[in-house]
């Protein structure tokens, strides 16, 4: 990992006169803040023109482009979702011309991409979203456009960076919501299990269950044993506890099974939906310990509303580094937070990979020793 830049070569700086912006894959809380950014420093502190992609890479492929002016980043830093709107579907080397078809067909735009940078002659994009941006800007890259990357998800799965922006709300929301059905399951003594976001990656889970103290937490990373949850959660009933509550990643699968996918979008460059596991849970627990229990899928909830105070900060500051690095001359780097110092990696460090929850991840431990269970324990 690099240090921010801190000086700029006057001369680049002078080279670049419009950057464009663009908000890849699933939304999350904090991607105005990041757009607010990177427009009000481009404009107040290098008079530079700043453009916004509509839709992630379609509208790249196919020319939604328009100024932004200091006025259009205004009032956003507290607004959820994007002003310029986002797409999981649209790829530049995997365009889908007829997405309402049978068997949709796909073709190579990566040539409308360049058509349509060079039409609004952009000097370097910043674009902002996940694994699948990274991977995307990929192509770009090749061409010789220069890609500066702000990583986003709820998820906190990008290689490189030790956190994203939209992952504390996520968390927030989601342990807010496991408080609730605390207080409920306690009333009716019975099982709540809590489906999670998150992909393959345990983190959302694994804070937000850490948070609301949840007793038993799945992540995908720890495989589970049904009859270890079940035992937990019997023995907690048997102390007296009375009910208990499972935070569930939707990727999270049984020892020697496989994660549930609740749908294939074909359309889509990640065509794979998870979902489904929480509901399995807890028919088994029900089956198997005859304890009443209920499943909640949070969902898309915790995609949405406000950013939190530390994602409006951490966006802050990841749009301001992300023009920094374009104004100082810097070439397809990423931005990071690695031991809470900004940085910078090489933006195809975080393409087509994932940053799993490590097994020995400190977090895990200090759970186990509160007693609560990851559904891996021997009998
Ligand atoms: O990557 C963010 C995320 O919310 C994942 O946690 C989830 O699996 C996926 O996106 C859902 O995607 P979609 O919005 O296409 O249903």
């Amino acid at each position: 990992m690099r240090t921010a830049p801190k000086s700029r070569p006057p001369d680049v700086a002078r080279r670049i006169k419009r950057i464009g912006v663009l908000t890849g894959g699933g939304d999350c809380p904090g991607l105005n803040a990041v757009i607010r950014a990177v427009t009000k420093s481009a404009i107040y502190r290098y008079g530079v023109r700043v453009f916004g992609i509509e839709d992630g890479y379609l509208g790249l492929i196919e020319d939604r482009v328009g100024e932004l002016s200091s006025l259009h980043a205004s009032g956003i830093l507290t607004q959820g979702g994007t002003i310029l709107g986002a797409s999981n579907r649209a790829s530049p080397t995997r365009y889908c011309v007829d997405p309402d078809a049978d068997v949709p067909c796909f073709v190579d735009a990566t040539d409308k991409c360049l058509a349509t940078i060079a039409r609004h002659e952009l000097d370097a994009l910043i674009v902002i979203g996940g694994d699948g941006t990274m991977s995307c800007a990929d192509a770009l890259v090749e061409r010789g456009v220069n890609c500066i990357g702000v990583p986003k998800t709820i998820d906190n799965d990008i290689v490189g960076t030790d956190i994203t922006f939209g992952f504390t709300t996520a968390y927030t929301t989601a342990t807010l919501s496991l408080d609730r059905l605390h207080s409920t399951a306690a009333s009716h003594h019975r099982v709540m299990v809590c489906e999670l976001m998150g992909r393959n990656a345990g983190w959302l889970t694994l804070h937000a269950g850490l948070a609301s103290g949840s007793d038993v937490i799945l992540i995908p990373e720890i495989p589970f044993d049904i009859d270890a949850v079940c035992r937990f959660v019997r023995s907690r009933t048997h102390r007296g506890r009375g009910f208990s509550i499972v935070a569930c990643a939707e990727g999270a699968c049984p020892r020697d099974g496989a994660p549930v996918v609740a749908r294939h979008d074909p359309t889509s460059p990640d065509p794979i939906r998870l979902g489904g596991i929480g509901e399995q849970v807890a028919n088994q627990i029900s089956d198997r310990t005859g304890i009443e229990t209920r499943t909640t899928v949070l969902g898309h909830v915790q995609r949405g509303g406000p950013p939190v105070a530390a994602d409006r900060v951490l966006a802050t500051q990841f749009g301001f580094h992300a023009l920094e690095m374009v104004m100082s001359g810097a070439r397809n780097r990423m931005v990071v937070m690695q031991n809470g110092v900004i940085g910078n990696t090489d933006i195809r460090h975080a393409a087509h990979a994932q940053r799993l929850v490590p097994r020995d991840h400190p977090l895990i431990d200090i759970a186990r020793s509160v007693r609560t269970s990851f559904g891996d324990e021997a009998s």
